[in-house]
C-alpha cells in the first residue's frame, strides 16, 4: 500500500508555486488499485509513466514534486534524492558542531518564548530578528490598512507578463505563500513583543540592504532567474534555523524551508520553460544574466568572511554555519541546477569578488 493518498497528493500540488498541472491530469487517470498497489517511489514512478505520458508529463518531475511535498521531515517518503528540488541538505539537519573554533553556547531549542532570556542573548535573537526583518509587511489589522507590500507592484506587473495559464497559476500561488510567511513572522514577532512588528516594519522603511538592489529588468524571463537563484538563497537562510536555539523560530522555519524550495523550484521550470522554447541566442542571454548580474550579486548576499554578527549567532545556536560555509553550499547546488539546464555557474572566487565589491560600491552610493 503506498503511504500518501492519490487524491491529498492533487490537493496539495495545485496550490504549489512549482505545479506542474499535466503531473496532476495523471492523477485524474492512474486507477486507484494501480496507485495504491505501489510499495516505493521508483515502483509508483514505473507504474504513472503511461499515464503521466499521456498528458505530456515527466517522469523526473513526477518523482520531485512528490519527493518535495511527502520526503522527511514532511511526509513519509524516505530522504529526496532530488537534493536540489526537494529537501534539506544534512549538514543543516544536525546541530553544527564548533569545528569553526566558535564556542556554542546554546542547543537547538533550547528557549522555547521570549521570558527568562539571558540578556546577551536577547540581544543577538533581536539582532537577527531586524537583521532579517521578514521584510515585506509585518503588518496586520489596523496598522496594515492602505499599507503595501514592498512586492505587491512588481508582482502585479509580473503575473500579467505570464507566458500561459500554469505561469499565472505558479505566480499566484507563490504571491499567496509568500504573504503566509509574512503572517507567521508577523505571529513569532508579535509573541515575542506586541510591538515589534511595527519597530520591524519602521527599520525596514530606513535601513539599506544590497541584496534588495538586485534589479531586474521587469520581464517574466528575469524575475524568473531571480527567483531560481534569490529564493533558493532564503531557503539557505531558513536551513540556518531548522535547528536554532529559539524553538519558535526552528518551527517556522521548517515550513518557510519546504516554501522556499517551491519557490526556487517556479523560477527553475520557468526558467526551464523559456529555454525549450527558445533558439542559442535566447540561451545565451540567460547565460549573460547570470554572468554579468544574477549570480554576483547572490554570492555577495551571503555577506563578508569575518562578520562579527555571523560569529556572534553562531554562538548563541542563532545560526549555524559561517557565510563563506553557506555560500559554498549554495554554490555547490547552484552548480547542479545550472548543469542540469545546460547553463554553466560562474566561477566561485570570481563572482564572489565582484558581487562584494559591486555590494560596497551600492552602499557607498547610497550613503
Ligand atoms: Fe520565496
Amino acid at each position: 500500500m503506498f503511504p500518501i493518498d492519490r487524491r491529498a497528493v492533487q490537493n496539495i500540488w495545485y496550490p504549489a508555486p512549482d505545479v506542474i498541472p499535466a503531473l496532476c491530469a495523471a492523477l485524474d487517470d492512474v486507477p486507484a488499485d494501480t496507485w495504491n498497489g505501489c510499495a516505493t517511489l521508483e515502483e509508483l514512478a514505473e507504474a504513472m509513466t503511461p499515464y503521466l505520458e499521456a498528458h505530456g508529463g515527466r517522469r523526473e518531475d513526477f518523482v520531485w514534486s512528490m519527493e518535495r511535498h511527502f520526503s522527511e521531515p514532511y511526509g513519509p517518503l524516505p530522504k529526496a534524492t532530488r537534493t536540489f528540488f526537494a529537501g534539506i541538505p544534512d549538514m543543516f539537519l544536525a546541530h553544527a558542531a564548533d569545528d569553526d573554533g566558535v564556542e556554542r553556547i546554546a542547543g537547538p531549542r533550547q528557549y522555547d518564548g521570549s521570558a527568562d532570556l539571558p540578556d546577551d542573548y536577547r540581544e543577538w535573537l533581536e539582532k537577527l530578528f531586524y537583521a532579517h526583518g521578514e521584510c515585506m509587511v509585518p503588518l496586520f489589522g489596523e496598522e496594515a490598512k492602505d499599507v503595501g507590500s514592498m512586492y505587491e507592484i512588481i508582482d502585479e506587473k509580473i503575473i500579467r507578463q505570464a507566458p500561459n495559464a500554469t505561469g499565472r497559476l505558479r505566480f499566484s500561488n507563490f504571491a499567496n505563500e509568500e504573504l503566509r510567511h509574512t503572517f507567521l513572522f508577523y505571529e513569532l514577532y508579535s509573541a515575542y513583543d506586541p510591538q515589534l512588528p511595527h519597530k520591524i516594519h519602521q527599520h525596514e522603511l530606513e535601513v539599506f540592504r544590497a541584496y534588495m538592489e538586485v534589479k531586474t529588468d521587469g520581464t517574466w524571463l528575469d524575475y524568473a532567474i531571480f527567483n531560481m537563484l534569490a529564493d533558493r538563497l532564503g531557503t539557505y537562510q531558513a536551513f540556518e534555523w531548522v535547528q536554532s536555539s529559539y524553538a519558535p523560530l526552528a518551527g517556522v522555519a521548517l515550513k518557510i524551508v519546504k516554501d522556499e524550495r517551491g519557490h526556487c523550484n517556479m523560477g527553475y521550470l520557468n526558467v526551464r520553460d523559456f529555454l525549450e522554447s527558445s533558439d542559442e541566442t535566447g540561451r545565451a542571454h540567460v547565460q549573460k544574466r547570470l554572468d554579468e548580474h544574477f549570480y554576483p550579486f547572490h554570492m555577495a548576499a551571503f555577506g563578508g568572511e569575518n562578520s562579527r554578527n555571523s560569529e556572534m549567532w553562531r554562538r548563541m545556536g542563532l545560526k549555524q554555519h559561517s557565510n563563506e560555509k553557506l555560500r559554498y553550499a549554495y554554490h555547490t547546488e547552484m552548480q547542479q541546477v545550472l548543469d542540469s539546464l545546460d547553463l554553466t555557474a560562474p566561477d566561485y572566487d570570481d563572482a564572489k569578488t565582484r558581487g562584494l565589491e559591486a555590494a560596497a560600491a551600492l552602499k557607498k552610493a547610497a550613503a
